[in-house]
């Protein structure tokens, strides 16, 4: 019998993951706004205000109409379900409060509702990122405390991908697993069970047109990837880059590779692009989840403890052993030894070849 969505989570008896009733009705609420998602992305041009776009919002992004509208339908489908204490998205700037006739739930959803979406108007994949917590004993009213919550203390995280096939993909802590909507049943199937990430990438993505602003070490890589087989790596990689941290983080899943989003100079004030809470969190407990690692290039990132809602922060994740060179690249750096790394006289590298 084909596996569907419910029935998988319902039957979870890993001893590290098992869920109880309210995760349960939880998740499947969550799968039910991510196909209310799908439909929206699906109407495409039929639906010319979804990728109308609204402005730039308070913290700096520009705003989609159907980033507004998959953001309604995450707070529509689970908001009142009754599992829920509070809620916080992307878009919005303070966290959502459950109406006071609904008894506070055992759990918090943090979500980034159409992750990607500039991808819309160029009808390129986008995806839907969530990640569940433990309400705080005792509160009944949670405030800002309630969501500065480490990584490693995620019940809970997956995502949706709306790409040519819909699909979700979720951990609870014990391995990660993905689903693809059947169209016909309209159903979530189990069809990639156990999701596993090779240690070793040929496969890489960033965005190479901030190359000019990042640190040392990250050139070190890129320039070192890039020069495949003649370079020390003595291996030819390809590099890819949607512009969608769903579409990166799917292919490793599936295929392997690595994806940096890393600290630039372009904004000093800002750390890096992506979000802890909702988006960085939620993707490295499902990369180390499949055998993946995840880091700032400096910390593990299930570790940090946030200390604002939207923070952002530098991001290296996918197959193990890339992710752990960068980390090595980067301490060589802080401890000063990389310093000639970029000196003429050795002509771009350091003395430090491939490590
Ligand atoms: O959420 C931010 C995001 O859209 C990610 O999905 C994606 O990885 C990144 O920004 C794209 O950034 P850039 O605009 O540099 O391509």
């Amino acid at each position: 019998m084909r596996n569907s969505f419910t029935r998988f989570i319902a039957g979870r008896t890993h001893p590290a993951a098992e869920p109880d009733g309210d995760l349960i009705a939880l998740l499947d609420h969550v799968q039910k706004a991510c196909k209310a998602i799908a439909k929206l992305a699906a109407q495409g041009a039929f639906k010319k205000p979804a990728t109308h776009k609204l402005g730039v919002k308070a913290r700096g992004e520009e705003q989609m109409l159907l980033d507004v509208l998959a953001n309604s339908a995450m707070i529509s489908c689970c908001g009142e379900s009754g599992q829920l204490c509070g809620m916080l998205s992307e878009e919005m700037t303070d966290p959502y409060r459950i109406p006071e006739w609904r008894r506070c739930g055992r759990y918090l959803l943090v979500f980034d509702p159409l992750d990607g979406s500039s991808n819309i108007e160029v009808d390129t994949t986008v995806g839907t990122i969530f990640s569940v917590l433990l309400t705080p004993e005792g509160m009944t009213e949670p405030g800002i405390e309630a969501f500065l919550q480490p990584g490693v203390q995620q019940v809970a995280a997956g995502y949706a991908i709306y790409g040519p096939a819909t699909m979700l993909v979720i951990s609870l802590g014990a391995g990660a697993d993905a689903f693809t909507l059947d169209p016909d049943s309209g159903s979530f199937i189990l069809t990639h069970p156990n999701l596993r990430i090779r240690e070793t990438a040929r496969e890489f993505a960033v965005n190479a047109s901030n190359r000019r602003f990042w640190e040392l070490p990250v050139r070190r890589y890129f320039d070192e990837c890039i020069e495949g087989a003649a370079g020390p790596r003595g291996l030819d990689f390809t590099l890819r880059w949607n512009g969608s941290l769903v579409a990166e983080v799917h292919r490793i899943l599936i295929r392997g590779g690595v994806f940096l989003y890393p600290r630039d100079s372009k904004d000093p004030k800002k750390a890096g692009r992506l979000r802890l809470i909702y988006e960085a969190n939620p993707m490295a407990m499902l990369v180390e989840q499949a055998g993946g690692a995840a880091s700032t290039g400096r910390r593990r990132i299930l570790e940090i403890i946030p200390h604002e809602l939207h923070q952002r922060i530098p991001v290296v994740l996918g197959a193990r052993r890339e992710v752990e060179r960068l980390v090595r690249y980067h301490e060589a750096y802080d401890r000063g030894e990389d310093i000639v790394f970029e000196a003429p006289l050795f002509n771009s590298r350091s003395l430090f070849r491939s490590m």
